[in-house]
Order: structure tokens, then C-alpha cells, then sequence
């Protein structure tokens, strides 16, 4: 089974990843985590180029397509070996992301993104959870955390942009769990850690019984 997580920034996505594997282990299930941008070494450093802040100005097909070489690359050499083997793979961000950032936010027609993602076989997953949040709220907790912790603020390229970018991103979201009720879980994000959890818990124990 193929999970994904996704949210605007400050979602509390990562936290919930490594809450799922440790719950999903506890049932005795083989799990890999992983994330995107950076799930093998070469995503670790177009991760690095993609999300540095001071990066120089790109066009937003050179960012789509660095994405999708990020998901080209961590599909065959993790994500599909680990579900080949019987696996659940658990991934932090994924292709709605690219659906989210680089269609809706910047720009890039959907049948464009889904046109160049077909030749290069990515995947939908089983299922993903969304973490709905006002991305005011989500930005003021990126913000927060950029400010404390420097590894954090030297991936704070998405974190510069206005307001309205992490707003057509939300509604992106948003838009995509709608058209897709069967995979997405929807699940507010701003009721706190453990009530988040619990929801998630409880999608899981359904899908699984
Ligand atoms: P992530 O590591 O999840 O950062 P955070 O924990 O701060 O949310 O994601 C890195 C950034 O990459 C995030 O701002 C969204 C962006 N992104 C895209 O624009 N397109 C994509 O396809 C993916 C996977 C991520």
C-alpha cells in the first residue's frame, strides 16, 4: 500500500509520517518512509537546489521538471522496489504537490504536468492524507520554525512566497480531495497533534481491517 501525505507549509505533515510508521510497526507492518523533494541521494541534492532560498530566479518548467526527476528517480530505486516487496510506503509530499505548486500555484497546466508525468510513469498512490490548514495560520509556523532552526530556513524558498500562492495551493488541495474522494482523507490541521493523529489512526484501522 502506497501513502502519501500532503498540506500546505506548517501542517504538521512530517510530524504525523513518523506517527503513522511507528503505529503501522506497531501492527507488525514492514514500512519505508520516505519524502519528496530528497528520497535517494541524487533527490538529496536537487532538493538542496530546489529549496534554497537565495537560489537564482528559475522558470517554472526547469522547477516542474526537477521535481519530476526528484519522482522519476525515487520511484524506481525506492518506491516501487519497497511495494514489489510487499511494503507500505509512507511519503511525505508527492505528486499532488506538484499538482498543487507547480499547476495551480505557479502556473502549468494540469493536461501538461500529466502529460510529461505519464511518459515518465508516475504512479497515483493508494491513498493520501491532506492536512487542510489556513495557510496563514500554516506560513506563521514555518516562519516560526525558520526562524529557529537554520537547516529549516535554508529550505525556506516555498515559505517567501505571498499569501495568495499558499492560497491557490490550499484550494488546489482541496480541489484535487474532492475529485478524488476514494484516495484523499481529508483532515483539519489546526485541531492539534494528537486529535490529527487520532483521525488518521482511525482511516487507517478501516483500510486495513
Ligand atoms: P517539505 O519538505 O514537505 O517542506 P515542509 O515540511 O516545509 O512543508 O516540502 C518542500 C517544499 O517543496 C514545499 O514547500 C513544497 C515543495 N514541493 C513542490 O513545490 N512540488 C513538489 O512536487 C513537491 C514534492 C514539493
Amino acid at each position: 500500500m502506497f501513502i502519501t501525505f500532503e498540506g500546505v507549509e506548517g501542517s504538521g505533515k512530517s510530524l504525523q509520517v513518523a506517527r503513522t510508521r511507528e503505529y503501522l510497526q506497531g501492527k507488525g507492518r514492514t514500512v519505508l518512509m520516505t519524502r519528496e523533494p530528497g528520497g535517494t541521494g541524487f533527490g538529496l541534492a536537487l532538493r538542496e537546489v530546489l529549496l534554497r532560498p537565495d537560489g537564482a530566479a528559475r522558470e517554472a518548467w526547469c522547477e516542474l521538471l526537477l521535481y519530476l526527476a526528484d519522482r522519476h528517480q525515487h520511484l524506481k530505486e525506492v518506491i516501487e522496489p519497497a511495494l514489489a516487496r510487499g511494503e507500505m510506503v509512507l511519503c511525505d509530499r508527492y505528486h499532488d504537490a506538484t499538482r498543487a505548486y507547480q499547476g495551480a500555484a505557479r502556473g502549468i497546466a494540469p493536461g501538461d504536468i500529466e502529460a510529461v508525468s505519464r511518459l515518465l510513469g508516475v504512479i497515483e498512490p493508494d491513498k493520501t492524507f491532506l492536512l487542510d490548514l489556513d495557510p496563514e495560520v500554516g506560513l506563521g509556523r514555518a516562519r516560526r520554525r525558520n526562524a529557529l532552526d537554520p537547516a529549516a530556513a535554508a529550505e525556506g524558498r516555498f515559505e517567501d512566497e505571498a499569501l495568495a500562492f499558499h492560497a491557490r495551493v490550499r484550494d488546489a488541495y482541496l480541489e484535487l480531495a474532492s475529485s478524488h474522494p476514494q484516495r484523499f482523507c481529508v483532515i483539519p490541521a489546526a485541531d492539534g497533534p494528537d486529535a490529527v493523529f487520532a483521525r488518521i489512526a482511525a482511516a487507517l484501522d478501516s483500510w486495513l481491517d
